[in-house]
């Protein structure tokens, strides 16, 4: 009998850098992952919409059969994990910027936080800047524009390079060593950044930190796919991974080829209405 899956939600693409590193430490376990790309961007959609979103997406997850659920987004998570995790009896794991890692990684003390605007602006946030901001001081940058070209799949044309230089400047001038790159769609941007500043600053993402977390919390409940219980990861990655999008198959099919070099069948799904006009 196929095990349970694990539900991996993004707003759109960005949770597909999540799933990479799932994959990659948990090569038994079977993925569902949802992208709402109907709704993306929701880094400046109102917070409301957000919220009631996130509880819609993920409780499709649920009924589909989902064991666990990491919330590959941190816009989803700052403003929608609590609700969730009221309403939904499963092991959920979120995502959050990486402040913490950085400060430990920062020796100018100075770190750069690249993330959507509802991120920066949610209590979450707040509250984690202010447990560290006796160690280090945060210039915080929101990547307005950025997730959108994303989701066509730009990560690296001239809009793309010029909006990062605008978020970036700053955070140089004040002299930050370190980037918290604070949206799962942002590590796909690495390489351009990169480009940009060379190594002028320590790129920090959580995806391999939420994948341990994800590990530890299947363990706690026993709910964890070995070699036996699980998926073979030589296998056909049909079998292995379902990748649902509420837009367009065959765009998040290309760019799972693209950003995860994976050959998947992509389904689109309906999962309506939405709660508010966005
Ligand atoms: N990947 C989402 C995040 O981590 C992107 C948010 C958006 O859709 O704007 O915040």
């Amino acid at each position: 009998m196929s095990p349970s899956p694990i539900g991996i939600f993004d707003s759109g693409l960005g949770g597909l850098s999540v799933l990479r590193e799932v994959r990659a430490l948990l090569p038994h376990e079977r993925l569902l992952y949802l992208a709402d790309s109907r709704y993306a961007p929701y880094g400046d959609k109102p917070q409301a919409f957000v919220q009631a979103r996130t509880l819609q997406a993920c409780e499709w997850l649920a009924a589909q059969g989902c064991k666990a659920l990491v919330v590959a987004c941190n816009t989803a998570t700052a403003h929608g994990i609590q609700a969730l995790r009221e309403r939904l009896p499963l092991p959920i794991v979120g995502v959050e910027p990486g402040l913490k890692p950085a400060v430990a990684a920062s020796r100018s003390k100075v770190v750069g936080v690249l993330a959507t605007a509802n991120t920066l602006a949610s209590d979450k946030f707040a509250r984690l800047l202010h447990s560290l901001e006796d160690q280090c001081r945060f210039v915080c940058q929101p990547g307005g524009g950025l997730v959108a070209r994303i989701e066509q799949g730009d990560v690296d044309g001239p809009l793309v390079r010029e909006r990062l230089q605008t978020c970036l400047a700053p955070m140089l001038d004040a002299g930050a060593d370190t980037l918290v790159l604070g949206c799962t769609h942002y590590p796909f941007l690495s390489e351009t950044v990169r480009d940009l500043i060379g190594e002028r600053m320590t790129l920090i993402d959580t995806g391999v930190a939420v994948a341990r977390q994800l590990q530890r919390k299947l363990a706690e409940h026993g709910l964890a796919a070995d070699a036996e219980t699980g998926v073979d990861p030589g296998a056909n990655p049909i079998a292995v991974a379902r990748y649902c999008t509420t837009s367009d198959a065959e765009h998040l099919r290309g760019m799972a080829r693209a950003l995860l070099h994976v050959d998947a069948a992509a389904e689109t799904v309906v999962i309506e209405p939405a709660p508010i006009a966005p």
